[in-house]
């Protein structure tokens, strides 16, 4: 038997024991008319640059395609010249990497494609995939083109290698109590901005690059901060008053232009208003960025000070009178240049933008917007998830099976606030409304474990 087939039946096999609520179809009515007669309040929390195979590697649970499981997962130092070594995917020894990886689209392409400059039409036409194989020849060359041995060997490390259960306790418990995506990837094979613009948008409006229109009300595409606004749900983007992502809600000129700069508010209110109850329909989290003691996991920060902050977003939740009806999305904006073996699909492009920048190799390099970028961890929490469940692909309404990315959000919310897809992209993608049982379950941690801080000395 292929090791692929296997993995397949150990993922049916802990599926099948882990979901004691009748099957539902994505899409369906009965699937929509169960969400919305039990999810009420929904939290988004946009965590920053982690791959499924970095952050949950070590994740042991059944049906989760990761290093643990089905590694070791390898990378050359240098694509071309594969004399030069290898390194396989091995448990951390040291949290927060100074050397950002790539965060550029042509990082990216060398990441997955393992060149500069890979031809479009090859990969439109499904004749060229990705390798997933250039992510240490990324590293080195940003960050030690004339490094020494001892060097690379410590870049290679920082982007192949993966925390474990132990390092994570907050992630795992999670984890373990409630439901992970197997084949979750971020929208756009790029950096932050465009990718957090997706995850409220369904399209990054051919931005690829961090540029300084984000920041502004520059744009006037629709958001699901105006979609609600229009229809009378309500919402909040809460953000951490350190800064350093979004707050989103400040990036579109109907915020303005509507009088709704208001409601980008401090963090600290949504501790006030889950324990109030009085949360609003729509809860949109920053966390904040990027060194130490920041709250996003961003590279250059602990991931103990992430756990932290989830945990007290999750503990805070899980006291509210608001709780019952409350479904909590944990999710990353993209990748972040470390290490993922699964291959990022195609996609229907969400408009007829393009994004071109100028690659290493010196070449022009033009993003379609017609493929995923990298798989990011993505959990949903709620009382109306099954325990430690593990979700492999989902469906598009056309009844193809896809992979979930940031717009089966917008699909999904689309279901429970009634709204059509904002365009192509959000329509063709995976909705989990199916995922939502139908009665709530009441064995939910009141809390989670305390984080683990790594020795100083592991720190890098
Ligand atoms: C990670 O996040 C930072 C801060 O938002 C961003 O500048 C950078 O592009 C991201 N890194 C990657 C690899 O995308
Ligand atoms: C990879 O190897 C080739 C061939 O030896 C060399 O020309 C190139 O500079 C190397 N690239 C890096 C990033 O080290
Ligand atoms: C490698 O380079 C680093 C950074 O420049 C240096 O600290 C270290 O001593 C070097 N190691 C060897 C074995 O040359
Ligand atoms: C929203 O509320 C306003 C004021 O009560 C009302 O005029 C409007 O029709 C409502 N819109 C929708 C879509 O329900
Ligand atoms: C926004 O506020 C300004 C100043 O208070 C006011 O003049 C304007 O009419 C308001 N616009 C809307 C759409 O409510
Ligand atoms: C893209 O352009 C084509 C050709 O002009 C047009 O038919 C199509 O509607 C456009 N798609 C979107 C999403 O704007």
């Amino acid at each position: 038997m292929h090791p692929s087939a296997l993995v397949g039946l150990l993922a049916f096999a802990a599926a099948a024991s882990a979901v004691p609520t009748e099957p539902r179809q994505a899409h369906s009515s009965s699937s929509i008319d169960n969400l919305k007669s039990n999810v009420k309040n929904v939290v988004v929390l946009v965590m920053e640059n982690r791959s499924v195979d970095n952050l949950l590697g070590g994740q042991t649970i059944h049906g989760l395609d990761n290093p643990i499981n089905n590694g070791p997962f390898c990378n050359p130092y240098n694509v071309t010249d594969p004399s030069q070594g290898y390194h396989c995917t091995t448990a951390k020894d040291y949290d927060s990497v100074t050397d950002d990886p790539s965060h550029a689209v042509t990082g990216n392409t060398m990441e997955f494609f393992g060149q500069w400059t890979p031809d479009n039409a090859m990969i439109a036409d499904g004749k060229l995939v990705p390798n997933n194989n250039g992510f240490i020849h990324e590293q080195i060359h940003n960050h030690g083109a004339t490094a020494n041995e001892t060097v690379k060997a410590m870049l290679a490390k920082q982007v192949m290698n993966y925390y474990t259960e132990e390092q994570t306790p907050v992630m795992t418990s999670l984890v373990q109590n409630f439901l992970t995506f197997n084949h979750w990837h971020s929208d756009v094979a790029g950096p932050t901005d465009p990718n957090r613009f997706a995850v409220v948008a369904g399209t990054s409006a051919g931005h690829g690059s961090n540029d300084h229109t984000f920041g502004t009300y520059a744009f006037t595409q629709r958001s699901i901060f105006q979609q609600l606004g229009e229809t009378n749900h309500t919402w909040l983007n809460y953000w951490d008053i350190a800064g350093g992502t979004g707050p989103e809600a400040h990036w579109f000129a109907w915020t303005k232009a509507t009088n709704n700069t208001n409601k980008v508010v401090p963090m600290t209110q949504f501790h006030a208003d889950a324990a109030n109850g009085v949360l609003p329909e729509f809860s949109y989290l920053n966390p904040s960025c990027c060194g130490v003691g920041t709250t996003s996991m961003h590279d250059s920060g602990l991931i103990s000070d992430g756990e932290a902050f989830i945990k007290q977003v999750y503990e805070s939740l899980r006291a509210s009178p608001q709780w019952e009806e409350t479904l909590f999305v944990l999710t990353f904006d993209e990748s972040g240049g470390f290490h993922d073996h699964v291959p990022p699909p195609l996609a229907i492009r969400p408009d007829n933008l393009t994004y071109t920048e100028k690659a290493p190799n010196g070449e022009e390099y033009t993003l379609e917007f017609n493929r995923l970028g990298g798989r990011i961890p993505t959990l949903l929490i709620s009382p109306w998830v099954s325990k430690g469940y593990v979700e492999q692909k989902g469906t598009s309404h056309h009844g193809q099976t896809v992979s979930y990315s940031a717009t089966s959000i917008l699909r999904t919310l689309g279901y429970l606030w009634d709204f059509e897809p904002f365009n192509p992209r959000v329509e063709s993608a995976a909705s989990f409304d199916h995922l939502i049982r139908n009665s709530p379950r009441k064995d939910a941690p009141i809390n989670l474990p305390t984080p683990q801080k790594f020795s100083s000395k592991m720190r890098k």
